[in-house]
């Protein structure tokens, strides 16, 4: 008896050993900044710039030994993580399995992105640099080649039952008000169905958390990005985080504070949509306001658990890219700046850094070849910057990142953020007045440094002092986005001839 649960301690002792030692927790998270990759459009083996059609729904050619041969490229800019396309084995309808969310098994691989032996490769790799791999993950549905009424369950896995899905009676969502609705029926339709799982049943729940006890170790994933999470009850989603035991980033697609926030209590991050659909708003359009920017941030702070483990991001795969709305590099800074330096992880989606300017799916998902991976494009190195601030921010300051961002200015065009305490932080001062914009200069009156500290502005060099009541002389140049830090933690940083 005594023996027998000795041995059963130490088993599981152990095992808590060896998955800490692998596993990456949210706080290792915070730290991190993630370049998202659409597998099939970021790189092909032969290195060929095989022509892609805009739109097309196929496969292009990327693969995972693209990608870790691509290395350079995408730390170059500073990034320290990976998020990459769905992994596991989908559907033969080559329209649907280019992106990955129609899977079939869990246990097998898309064969189209490459073999098993190129995933762990890619994730070796990525270790050797001290980057983290993220894997995007679908638990709410699978694929099925055929009618949604006509499925052979058999040939799913590891759910190959009827009742492992939702089929009393099949249905479609139709109206998303209907929370039960968008829970319960199938997201496609009828001829490209995509069999909803009945994730409150117990056999499903365990193939889960067996799946994911297998998945993370076997190909050293660092962290997970949970797609159609609003589609499953929230009750799941704790038993999935927990069975990964790396940390969650979900797809909540609202922008609906109140609906959104409370997800958060399930897993551990959230991509930050109600503040994607504001800042897209605001920086793409000179005449819009910053009203309803100021006011989700602050709606953001106060509803969601914790705004510092959300996902921070303004382009990805399933929506407009920033440069289909203005082509104006001035706003493009803008919306970068606030990406990479406000609340969350941040989070770039390949292309972005090339100013790609693609429609929503599928026109957002175009081959990154076609930039020859140009790192000279002013994009490229605007991100290279901005995480360069960014690491050095967390570097100096142990306050930073789980720091809440507070708005300390804002007028019609205006808003300035700052993260840190007063003698240490980042002061972010965004616009959306736009290139053409006339140089503009104001007096903030609190924002946020300590009285009399000098500052630099990162991305000028100028210089200036804070005023004794804390207030800050700020130049606004030609719409640009301008970051202020304080001058005696330069030395030594490179930053301005420091
Ligand atoms: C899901 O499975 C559970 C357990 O078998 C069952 O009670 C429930 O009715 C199913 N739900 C739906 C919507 O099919
Ligand atoms: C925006 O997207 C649409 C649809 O894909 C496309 O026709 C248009 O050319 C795009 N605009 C730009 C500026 O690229």
């Amino acid at each position: 008896m005594f023996s027998t649960s000795l041995r059963v301690f130490v088993i599981y002792a152990l095992t808590t050993l060896l998955q800490t030692a692998n596993a990456a927790t949210p706080n290792e998270w915070r730290s991190r900044s993630i370049y998202q990759i659409f597998t099939d459009r970021f790189a092909r083996t032969d290195e060929f710039n095989t022509y892609c059609v805009p739109g097309y729904r196929g496969f292009c050619g990327g693969t995972w030994q693209g990608i870790t041969n691509k290395l350079d490229y995408i730390q170059g800019m500073g990034f320290t993580a990976i998020w990459i396309s769905p992994v596991v084995q989908n559907v033969a309808d080559s329209a649907r399995a280019y992106h990955g969310y129609s899977a079939t098994n869990l246990y097998g691989l898309n064969s189209n992105f490459g073999t098993a032996g190129d995933l762990k490769a890619l994730a070796k790799a990525l270790q050797s640099r001290g980057m983290y791999l993220m894997v995007d993950v679908v638990a709410n549905h699978f694929g099925y080649d055929g009618s949604a009424y006509d499925v052979d369950y058999s040939t799913l896995n590891p759910f190959n039952q009827r009742e492992h899905f939702h089929v009393n009676p099949i249905c479609f969502i139709e109206d998303y008000a209907n929370q039960i609705e968008v829970e319960q029926c199938w997201i496609g339709d009828g001829d490209y169905p995509l069999p909803d799982v009945n994730t409150t049943h117990p056999t499903v729940r365990e193939g889960f958390s067996d799946w994911l006890k297998w998945f993370i170790p076997e190909y050293s994933i660092d962290g997970l990005r949970v797609d159609t999470v609003k589609h499953v009850e929230k009750p799941f989603w704790p038993i999935f985080n927990y069975a990964s035991n790396v940390y969650n980033l979900g797809e909540v697609l609202d922008g609906n504070i109140q609906y959104f926030c409370p997800y958060q209590n399930y897993m551990d991050g959230l991509f930050a949509y109600p503040i994607y659909f504001q800042i897209t708003q605001f920086f793409s359009d000179p005449s819009a306001t910053s009203a309803n920017l100021v006011r989700a941030i602050g709606d953001m702070t106060s509803e969601c658990k914790d705004t510092t483990l959300l996902g921070s991001f303004s382009e990805n795969h399933d929506q407009a890219r920033f440069a289909n709305y203005t082509q104006d590099m001035a706003l493009a800074r803008n919306i970068i700046a606030y990406t990479m330096i406000a609340d969350g992880i941040p989070v770039i989606y390949q292309g972005q850094e090339q100013h790609f300017s693609g429609g929503a799916d599928p026109y957002d998902r175009e081959a990154l070849w076609t930039s020859n991976y140009d790192t000279d494009s002013p994009l490229y190195n605007f991100v290279k910057q901005m995480n360069a601030i960014r690491s050095m921010s967390f570097t100096k300051s142990s306050s930073y990142l789980a720091w809440k961002q507070t708005v300390t200015y804002s007028d019609g065009h205006i808003i300035a953020i700052r993260k840190g305490e007063a003698n240490s932080m980042t002061l972010m001062v965004t616009n959306n007045l736009g290139e053409g914009a006339a140089d503009y200069n104001l007096n903030m009156p609190n924002a946020g440094f300590a009285t009399r500290l000098k500052v630099v502005e990162l991305l000028s060099c100028r210089e200036v002092n804070v005023d004794q009541r804390g207030g800050l002389d700020v130049q606004i140049i030609s719409g640009l986005p301008s970051i202020y830090y304080p001058q005696y933690l330069l030395p030594g940083t490179g930053w301005c001839g420091y």
